[in-house]
């Protein structure tokens, strides 16, 4: 490899690495998304930020880089149809437009992995509550729509707040589930890359059932205890 290659792979040392696969985040206008993109950028992916509007996605992806100047962070704007051309995809709209998103971009998706985050809850008289959608969770909805994908459900509990702020570190375990080894392998990957986070194979995509209702749980807590609750597990030994 000559110098020039080298020096465009590897970025100087208070820089991540570069990291050539392409991550596509739909609905990325919206804190979730954004905080998401920022942070996977920060730690070398190339995002692409993703919205119904080129225009909104091109007003995040300059919020976003203009919060971080001194990180030179690798993000474009596009379409959701654009930014689902990506290697990997991850859907952050509210749930009850998620199968709706992967479907309308369906023809960009196949053989790909597609990660959803979306949980559906309900304030229901000033409490959080979770709400059962078809085929019991809003990733297993998605998988149904675009049955040639690899969908994992993931990334339902870190808040916004604290995924986007890039001074500070995420504190959480990820909880990953997926009824195809290679989403679970490629979204644990992809996180893994997040300093603090820690992806767990929570089993096949029936367990987003569980997994995607505890987040009104932990809203609940949040806002019961006007904190930023986040997921420990003790006792899981990785070797
Ligand atoms: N906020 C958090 O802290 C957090 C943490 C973990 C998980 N989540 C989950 O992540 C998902 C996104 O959360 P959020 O707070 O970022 O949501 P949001 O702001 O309500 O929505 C995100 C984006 O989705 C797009 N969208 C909205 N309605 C749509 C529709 N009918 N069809 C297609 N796209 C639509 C919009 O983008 P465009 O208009 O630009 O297309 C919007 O900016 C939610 O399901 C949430 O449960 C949130």
């Amino acid at each position: 490899m000559c110098i020039k290659n080298i020096t465009s792979v590897f970025r100087s040392s208070n820089l991540p690495m570069i990291i050539t696969m392409k991550i596509g985040l739909l609905g990325a206008t919206g804190p979730a998304g954004k905080a998401l993109a920022a942070r996977l950028a920060s730690v070398g992916y190339e995002v692409i930020v993703g919205s119904r509007s080129k225009y909104r996605a091109m007003e995040i992806r300059d919020e976003i880089i203009s919060d971080w100047p001194e990180k030179e962070l690798q993000i474009t704007a596009a379409e959701n149809l654009d930014a689902a051309k990506a290697d990997l995809i991850v859907i952050a709209t509210p749930w009850d437009a998620a199968a709706t998103t992967a479907r309308s971009v369906a023809d960009q998706l196949h053989g790909k992995v597609v990660v959803c985050m979306s949980n559906a809850i309900a304030r229901v008289a000033g409490e959080f509550q979770p709400l059962v959608p078809p085929r019991g969770s809003v990733a297993a909805t998605v998988q149904s729509v675009i049955q040639d994908s690899y969908v994992a459900a993931a990334m339902h509990h870190v808040p916004a707040n604290e995924l986007g702020d890039l001074k500070e570190e995420v504190e959480s375990d990820v909880l990953v589930c997926s009824d195809h080894v290679k989403a679970t392998q490629e979204t644990s990957e992809l996180l893994s890359k997040i300093p603090g986070i820690r992806p767990l194979d929570a089993g096949g995509l029936s367990n987003a059932t569980a997994i995607e209702a505890f987040s009104a749980v932990i809203l609940q807590l949040n806002s019961r205890y006007k904190t930023r609750a986040a997921l420990r597990f003790i006792g899981i030994d990785e070797n």
